[in-house]
């Protein structure tokens, strides 16, 4: 098979081609959701589902839709298919990689890494104090996520804008045109990520510290501990699916705030018990979210014939967007009761390991945020289309400028 034909591509499925319209395809889930909730892209051979129902059955039902997949949307490098990838595996075997990771968590409950999070939220803020407009995404939404994520694993955060340069590579979305291209990006940016994080790897197994990358290199897989390119590659996955995703949420959040309910922010001024209302109404309203499994037997669950092998893609940002499970669904509402049942974070066994760190990053970077600037405001002329690039989500923004008073 032609490796491009591994990739399946979202927008030749959904036809969306403006930026503009993957920005808001809000409308185009709706008419999926009313008309072909359960859709076959013949072209690309995938299914595709957009009710909550349906989206969560996908995710939980890990018998039926499996994530041992030989196609993908963003297909995992083959470097990083080894014994501890959580990403191309089923329970009951995905457990035990799953535990890994955790383990590797615990040490320091999310608690214990409070006040250095708050350290950082304080000197970006402090930071923006000076300029009466700011680009909110490359002061705020990109750093904060990084910086927390290479101290959880105990890499030097100088090094932030490296890191993050390779994980967004390793995130991008193919499309047709620039696929070899973009192939070729991904395989430098890993062979260039590992190479910096190997040597970080091997002193940290000499000289453990109190960190994720140590914990990872005293930990056990069936009696055996992982080998120092297995703690490698689980160095890259959680580097990756820590950064590019919180960093949306959080320049989402001043989106919201200026364009989809404007006067919220003095709602939040008002009343900072709200803040955390915020942060999962955006993540439900706001989020373009896909995954994809692979159906492993024959079957019929959402009524056309399913045949074993083929793909289904679960679109996330339809689901939460569904009126039969969030009434006026369409409406930014921080007081909707239920709002943290949106399925940003997946569903089942694969559900976000990082849930937590997202929320509470967001959540601490909204609060001192909102406690400094008396008031934000957009900017005059703003052309959405200068600011928007695209990735793993769909369209994100690269940046946002927001007007700010004290
Ligand atoms: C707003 C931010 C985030 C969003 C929207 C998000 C979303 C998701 C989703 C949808 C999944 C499920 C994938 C699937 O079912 O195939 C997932 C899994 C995962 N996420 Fe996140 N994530 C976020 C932040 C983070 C952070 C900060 C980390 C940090 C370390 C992280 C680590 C992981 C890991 C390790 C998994 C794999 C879990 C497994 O397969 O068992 N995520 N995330």
């Amino acid at each position: 098979m032609n490796a491009s034909r591994q990739v399946i591509i979202l927008d030749e499925i959904s036809k969306l081609a403006t930026k503009q319209e993957q920005w808001e395809p809000f409308s185009w889930y709706k008419e999926m959701r009313e008309n072909t909730p359960v859709y076959y892209d013949a072209e690309q051979d995938v299914w595709n589902v957009f009710s909550y129902d349906h989206v969560k059955r996908v995710l939980f039902d890990h018998e039926l839709f499996s994530n041992k997949k030989e196609r993908s949307l963003i297909p995992v490098p083959r470097q990083m298919d080894s014994r501890s990838n959580v990403n191309l595996v089923d329970p009951p075997e995905h457990r035990k990689r799953r535990a890994l990771l955790a383990q590797a968590f615990t040490p320091r409950s999310l608690k214990d890494w409070e006040p250095r999070i708050q350290e950082i939220v304080d000197e970006l803020i402090t930071d923006m104090e000076r300029a009466p407009v700011v680009d909110i995404v490359q002061k705020l939404a990109i750093p904060l996520p990084v910086t927390v994520i290479a101290d959880l694993l105990g890499v030097p955060s100088r090094d932030r804008n490296r890191i993050k340069a390779w994980s967004d590579i390793l995130f991008l979305p193919y499309n047709l045109e620039a696929y070899d291209d973009i192939e070729e990006q991904k395989g430098l940016a890993m062979k260039e990520f590992a190479e910096y994080l190997y040597p970080i790897v091997l002193e940290k197994r000499k000289h453990p510290a109190d960190d994720i990358i140590s914990d990872l290199t005293k930990a056990e897989l069936e009696g055996e501990q992982l080998t120092d390119e297995e703690v490698v590659m689980s160095a890259i996955g959680l580097l990756g699916a820590g950064n590019e995703t919180t960093t949306t949420l959080i320049s989402n959040m001043f989106y919201c705030m200026l364009f989809d309910q404007p006067g919220v922010y003095q709602e939040l001024r008002a009343d900072l018990t709200l803040v955390p209302k915020l942060v999962e109404e955006v993540l439900r309203f706001r989020f373009g979210a896909t995954i994809d499994r692979k159906v492993a037997r024959d079957t019929d669950v959402f009524g056309p014939e399913m045949k074993a092998g083929q793909v289904v893609v679960a679109w996330i940002g339809a689901a939460n967007r569904d009126e039969s499970h969030f009434a006026r669904a369409d409406a930014f509402d921080i007081h909707r009761p239920g709002n943290q049942q949106h399925l940003t974070f997946g569903a089942g066994p694969h559900f976000c390991l990082g849930a937590p760190l997202a929320r509470l990053e967001a959540n601490m970077a909204l609060a001192s945020f909102v406690k400094r600037f008396a008031d934000i405001r957009k900017v005059d002329g703003l052309n959405l289309n200068d600011h928007l690039t695209a990735s793993a989500t769909g369209q994100s923004l690269k940046s946002l400028p927001v007007g700010l008073s004290l």
